[in-house]
């Protein structure tokens, strides 16, 4: 298929970029690159062997949508352009509402335009908001989101729902990601957060660099099994694996299909201490601090709809996730500011 991929020099887009090429797949990225650098897709071009095509260009910019869809025939897209920092959406809600709602919109109304309807959306567990049980079902009621980030991607599910009811021939696929950590096993790509990271795993990683002189953990006396919150990480090439599936899925189905994208283990943050510890043979000195406002005890997937359905199934371990995070650390540690 060819495959436009809206905020294609991310994180988890230049990992999927990979795993697409792998499977056959022809990709064409579009990006503001306001989260991210041209730089990350030279890096993925060094891995496929190959050019990533890409344009400059805001999503929400329909002149601009116009012309790429007129200069491409596209079989579906992969729509990973957004704002992503909760902390960040709180304080700027506004911002996070007009970019993520405005980008998708747009994107649809072009792609209607062009007879292009099939399309994987990155959503998120953040949709379940503040889980009564666990583990997470794609059929379980979403009682409301804690953030406006959150909250665009509740809306953006709704209103993709209603595309596909509306109209028979689009096929829409929303993935509901988990903890995304890891790399890429060359460590040539991989999670550069502007700043200091507010997420678990780059802030460790920056711990262990010497950037940062300790972590914080953010409560301990939570009821979970060592009281420090339990979340589901996944490596971010399994999640990558995990968007090949849904394009093939969606190129043979219509409707809207709901995926949880998480391995269904549940670890906590003194897990990830000690597997990152003895792994990586680096101490992480840590403290523990007062709860952070919006958390939650424990999150985790039920992946079983993912299985059957797609055929999917997160493969790597933690230790694989903790070895490639600060392997693309170690290697890049001004992320992709440098020569390489
Ligand atoms: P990222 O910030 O690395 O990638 C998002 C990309 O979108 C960036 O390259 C950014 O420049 C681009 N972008 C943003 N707004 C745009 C616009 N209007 N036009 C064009 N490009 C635009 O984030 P990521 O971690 O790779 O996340 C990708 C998607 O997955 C996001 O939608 C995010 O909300 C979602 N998600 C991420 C996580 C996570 O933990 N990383 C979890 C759940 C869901
Ligand atoms: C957060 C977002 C979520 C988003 C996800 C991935 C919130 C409330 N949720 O999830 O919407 O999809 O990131 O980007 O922000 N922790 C520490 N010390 C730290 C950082 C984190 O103890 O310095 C703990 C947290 O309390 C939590 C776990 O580590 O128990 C994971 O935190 P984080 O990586 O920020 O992810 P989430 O909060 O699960």
């Amino acid at each position: 298929m060819r495959i436009l991929l809206t905020g294609g020099a991310g994180y988890i887009a230049t990992h999927t970029i990979v795993e697409l090429c792998n499977a056959g797949h022809d990709v064409t990225v579009v990006d503001n690159f306001c989260n991210s650098q041209p730089a990350a897709l030279k890096r993925v071009a060094r891995i496929i062997g190959r050019e990533v095509p890409y344009y400059e260009a805001d999503v929400a910019d329909s002149a601009a949508m116009e012309r790429i869809f007129s200069e491409n025939t596209f079989d579906a897209v992969i729509h990973f352009a957004g704002l992503k920092a909760v902390g960040e959406s709180v304080h700027q809600p506004l911002r996070y509402y007009r970019n993520n709602l405005d980008a998708t919109l747009t994107l649809c109304e072009t792609m209607a335009k062009h007879g292009c309807k099939r399309l994987v959306f990155s959503s998120s567990a953040t949709v379940y908001g503040v889980p009564d049980e666990v583990p997470l079902r794609e059929d379980m009621f979403c009682k409301g989101c804690t953030n406006p980030y959150g909250w665009t991607k509740y809306m953006i599910e709704k209103i993709l729902m209603g595309i596909a009811e509306a109209d028979p021939d689009w096929s829409v696929v929303l993935l509901r990601y988990f903890n995304p950590i890891g790399a890429h096993e060359s460590g040539l790509i991989g999670e550069n957060p502007n700043g200091i990271p507010n997420n678990l795993m780059p802030y460790i990683t920056q711990v262990a660099a010497g950037h940062l002189e300790k972590l914080s953990v953010f409560g301990n006396d939570y009821e979970t099994p060592d009281g420090t919150g339990v979340r589901d990480y996944i490596h971010v090439m399994d999640l990558a694996a995990g968007h090949v599936a849904a394009c093939d899925y969606a190129g043979c189905h219509s409707g809207c299909e709901i995926f949880n994208l998480g391995t269904g283990i549940g670890y906590s943050v003194m897990d990830i201490i000690n597997t990152f510890e003895r792994v990586n043979h680096i101490p992480i000195p840590y403290v523990i601090a007062p709860r952070r406002d919006g958390d939650v005890a424990a999150c985790y997937a039920d992946p079983t709809k993912a299985k059957e359905v797609l055929g999917w199934q997160a493969k790597r371990s933690l230790e694989d996730m903790c070895r490639d995070a600060w392997h693309w650390q170690s290697l890049n540690p001004d992320g992709y500011s440098d020569k390489q």
